[in-house]
C-alpha cells in the first residue's frame, strides 16, 4: 500500500520517556486506510515474529470503517488471517445479534469475510448475563465475574500478550470499558474485569438501565507489543488533546484522572490515529 497524500505522522515523547506516534488523516476514510494499513504491518511483523497474530479488536462505532477495510482487498490477501487470533478489548453483555454488541459489529464488518479459523475466535462470552440469572442482579453480577474470570484463564492459558490492541476514546476520557471512577482503573494486576456502567451520551441511545461489560485493564493492554488509538470527529478533539497534553505534562493533574490516561506500553508502542477533526486542538497553544 503506497503513501496516502491524506495522512501525516509525527512522533512526540509521552510523560513516561516513551515515545507515541500520532498518525493525522484528512478524513474518516483515509483514517480507516491508515489503520488498516498499520494493522497489517503488525500482522506480518507479528507472524514473522512468533508465527502468530494476536489482535485485540476495539468495540464502539469508529473502527468499523477500518474492519470493512480489512475485509476487503488487499488487506483480506495481505493479512495472514489463518495465523491470526482474535479477540476484544471489551464487551457489552448483549445477545451478539444485538446493534450494542461489539462481537456483532466486527463480525458483521470483518469476521464474515475473512477466514479466521473458528478455533482463533474468542469472544468474551457474556452475552446470555440476564437470562442466565433470571434478572436477579446478586446472580447477573456472579455472571459477569464468571465470564471476566473465564476470559482471564484464556488469556492466561495462552500465556500471549497481544501483538496489537486497538481501542477507541469516548468523550470522558475512557477506553475500552475502563471509564472515570471505576473500580476497574485499580485493576490490581488483573487482566480481565466485569464493569456495571450506566450508559451515558450515545451509548444511552435507547437504552436506560445499568448494562454489564467485560473489559481488559490498564495491566494488560500495556503489555501488547502496538496499541492503536483510533479516534474520530470534532467532539473527542477536547479529550484528545488531554490524554495526549495530560501524557506531556501540560494538565497533568486531570488528565492523569482519564482512564486513556493510564494505557501506556511497557516496551511496546503507542499510535493515535485521528482525523483532522478529532486532532483539531492537538496543536493549541503549541509553540510552533
Ligand atoms: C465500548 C468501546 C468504547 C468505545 C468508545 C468510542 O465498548 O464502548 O470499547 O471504549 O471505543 O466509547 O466509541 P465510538 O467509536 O462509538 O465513538
Amino acid at each position: 500500500m503506497g503513501k496516502d497524500p491524506r495522512t501525516d505522522a509525527s512522533s512526540a515523547a509521552d510523560g513516561s520517556g516513551g515515545e507515541l506516534q500520532v498518525v493525522v488523516s484528512s478524513d474518516p476514510e483515509a483514517l480507516a486506510l491508515a489503520v488498516a494499513s498499520a494493522v497489517a504491518v503488525e500482522a506480518q511483523r507479528a507472524v514473522k515474529r512468533s508465527g502468530c497474530f494476536n489482535l485485540a479488536l476495539s468495540g464502539g462505532s469508529t473502527p468499523a470503517l477500518t474492519y470493512r477495510l480489512l475485509a476487503g482487498s488487499p488487506f483480506a490477501e495481505d493479512i495472514p488471517w489463518s495465523a491470526t487470533h482474535l479477540f476484544w478489548s471489551d464487551e457489552r453483555c448483549v445477545d451478539a445479534t444485538d446493534p450494542y454488541s461489539n462481537e456483532g459489529m466486527a463480525r458483521r464488518a470483518l469476521l464474515d469475510h475473512v477466514a479466521v479459523p473458528r478455533a482463533q475466535v474468542h469472544p468474551m462470552c457474556c452475552s446470555r448475563l440476564v437470562e442466565d440469572s433470571g434478572g436477579d442482579e446478586r446472580l447477573t453480577a456472579l455472571r459477569a465475574r464468571e465470564a471476566a474470570e473465564g476470559y482471564e484463564k484464556l488469556l492466561r492459558t495462552r500465556g500471549q500478550a497481544m501483538d496489537l490492541v486497538l481501542l477507541g476514546l469516548g468523550e470522558d476520557g475512557h477506553t475500552a470499558s475502563l471509564f472515570p471512577d471505576s473500580d476497574a482503573l485499580e485493576d490490581g494486576g488483573r487482566w480481565v474485569l466485569p464493569v456495571l456502567h450506566e450508559p451515558k451520551g450515545a451509548h444511552a441511545v435507547g437504552r436506560e438501565e445499568p448494562l454489564w461489560r467485560v473489559t481488559l485493564t490498564a495491566s494488560f493492554i500495556n503489555q501488547a507489543a502496538a496499541i492503536f488509538f483510533i479516534v474520530s470527529g470534532r467532539t473527542k478533539a477536547g479529550v484528545v488533546r488531554e490524554v495526549i497534553r495530560g501524557a506531556e505534562g501540560a494538565d497533568q493533574e486531570r488528565a492523569l484522572r482519564l482512564p486513556a490516561q493510564s494505557i501506556r506500553p511497557r516496551g511496546g508502542r503507542l499510535c493515535w490515529f485521528l482525523d483532522a477533526e478529532a486532532a483539531a486542538e492537538l496543536d493549541r497553544g503549541r509553540p510552533r
